[in-house]
Order: C-alpha cells, then sequence, then structure tokens
C-alpha cells in the first residue's frame, strides 16, 4: 500500500507527475489546489473563502483546508492508496495531517520532494495554461496540445490561465510557500519517510526517480 505524500514549491510539477503515478498505481489523486478550483468555479460556500486567498497567492486557513482533506480521505476510493499533493504546506498542517491518519487509519507511506530551483518555478508557471473544461495541464514550451487549440484529454478548444499563474501573483506565492518548505521537509525528514527527487528532469525522467523510490518497499 502507497500512501504518499507529493511536496514541492508552486511549478515543480506535482500535478504533472500525479497524474504519471495514477496511471500505474491507481492511487487517488487529491490535490487540494485542484478542489479549491473546482469548489471557486461552483461558487460554493468554501470556494468563496478560498478564493480571496488563492488569488493573491496566500494561504487558505489551515482549518478550512484541513478538514477538506479529512472528508476526502474518509471517502471509499482512498482504501487502495492515495497521493496527497499540496497538503500539508505547513507545519501546523503536518500535524493536523498526522492525527486525521490515526484517525482514519491511512498513514503515510512515503514522502517525495520534488526539488526545483526558483528561476525554473517561475518560467514553468508563466508558461503553463489549463483546459477550461476539464482542468488538463498544458505549458507554453514544455507541453502544447498535440492538435492545434484541442485538449488532449477531452477535445475542447477553450483554454485559460491560472488567476495565480500572473507575474504579480507569482512571486507572493513562491515566497510564502518557500518559507515553509525546509521546516516541512525537516518535519518528515525526521519521521524517516523523506526522499528528494531532482524535479529539473524531463518529465519522464522524473517519474522514473519517483517510480523508483515508489517501487523500493
Ligand atoms: P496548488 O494548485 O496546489 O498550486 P501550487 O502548489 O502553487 O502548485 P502548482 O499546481 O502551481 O504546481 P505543480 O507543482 O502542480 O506543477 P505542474 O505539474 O502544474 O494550490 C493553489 C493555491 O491553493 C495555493 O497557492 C493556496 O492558496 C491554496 N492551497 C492549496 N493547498 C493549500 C494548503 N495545503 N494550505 C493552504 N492553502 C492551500 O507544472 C507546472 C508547469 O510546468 C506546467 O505547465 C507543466 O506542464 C510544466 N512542467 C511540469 N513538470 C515539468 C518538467 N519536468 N519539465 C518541464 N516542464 C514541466
Ligand atoms: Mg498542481
Ligand atoms: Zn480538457
Amino acid at each position: 500500500m502507497i500512501n504518499l505524500f507529493l511536496l514541492g514549491l508552486p511549478g515543480a510539477g506535482k500535478g504533472t507527475v500525479s497524474e504519471q503515478i495514477v496511471d500505474k498505481y491507481h492511487l487517488t489523486h487529491i490535490s487540494t489546489g485542484d478542489m479549491f478550483r473546482e469548489a471557486m468555479a461552483n461558487e460554493t460556500k468554501v470556494g468563496l473563502e478560498a478564493k480571496s486567498y488563492i488569488d493573491k497567492g496566500n494561504l487558505v486557513p489551515d482549518e478550512v483546508t484541513a478538514k477538506l482533506v479529512e472528508e476526502r480521505l474518509a471517502q471509499p476510493d482512498i482504501k487502495n492508496g492515495y497521493i496527497l499533493d499540496g497538503f500539508p504546506r505547513t507545519t501546523v498542517q503536518a500535524e493536523m495531517l498526522d492525527e486525521i491518519t490515526k484517525r482514519l487509519s491511512k498513514p503515510l507511506t512515503k514522502v517525495i520532494s520534488l526539488e526545483v530551483k526558483e528561476d525554473i518555478l517561475v518560467k514553468r508557471l508563466s508558461a503553463r495554461f489549463m483546459c477550461k473544461k476539464c482542468g488538463a495541464t498544458y505549458n507554453k514550451i514544455t507541453k502544447m496540445p498535440k492538435e492545434k487549440d484541442t485538449c488532449d484529454r477531452c477535445g475542447s478548444h477553450e483554454f485559460y490561465q491560472r488567476e495565480d499563474d500572473k507575474p504579480e501573483v507569482v512571486k507572493n506565492r513562491l515566497e510564502v510557500n518557500e518559507k515553509m518548505n525546509t521546516p516541512l521537509k525537516n518535519f518528515y525528514q525526521a519521521k524517516g519517510l523523506l526522499t528528494t527527487v531532482n524535479g529539473e528532469q524531463t518529465p519522464e525522467k522524473v517519474f522514473e526517480s519517483v517510480d523508483t523510490v515508489l517501487s523500493d518497499n
């Protein structure tokens, strides 16, 4: 059983490698960012609250995020293992997750940190665009749709840039997340769960490195 926490700064490739992991290991992908974006699109109470933080590149309050994750981890499709992408993001959240996984008897088994330098992160985020319909992620430099203006996954022709990928927000987002990154890694290093992976390689190589960690039991 693999219960993975995938750690990495904005643009490190958490979403990209998660898709590859899901294809091979059939784990359930839980991205708090994706969940918030869905809630924002549906204008739910959580979505409206989250929007005021996300659009500025700040963190949504720990209690709101942890509640969302606990509800998700309690669903039956988690029984074959999960990938947490983007949660926890603070050591307070990491402690909350310890409590949650204890209550649900679904402890983390691995933590992988994708390591990417800041200048590369900025480039990746400013070149990213998304499918409006299914949320598939593309990149103007490294990952254009196979057929021009057509989503590979759902065939839609409408794309958008995430509000928090605009240059003025990216700067704050990176700052906010960088502050928390080292304490978070130390937290999981101390538990003996952490492996770091070079996230600056090609997506194929990043997955190979992650796969090596996951298949080593
Ligand atoms: P979230 O959506 O999780 O954003 P993030 O952490 O900033 O990470 P990203 O999704 O931007 O990057 P990624 O690592 O998934 O990279 P991707 O694969 O897309 O969270 C958004 C917001 O929600 C937060 O800012 C916060 O406000 C709130 N939130 C979420 N969780 C929270 C929490 N726990 N607590 C409080 N608030 C929370 O790749 C990026 C680009 O690079 C793509 O274009 C991709 O095609 C390209 N790319 C990927 N890998 C490679 C590669 N190896 N080589 C070249 N290009 C690559
Ligand atoms: Mg993501
Ligand atoms: Zn699509």
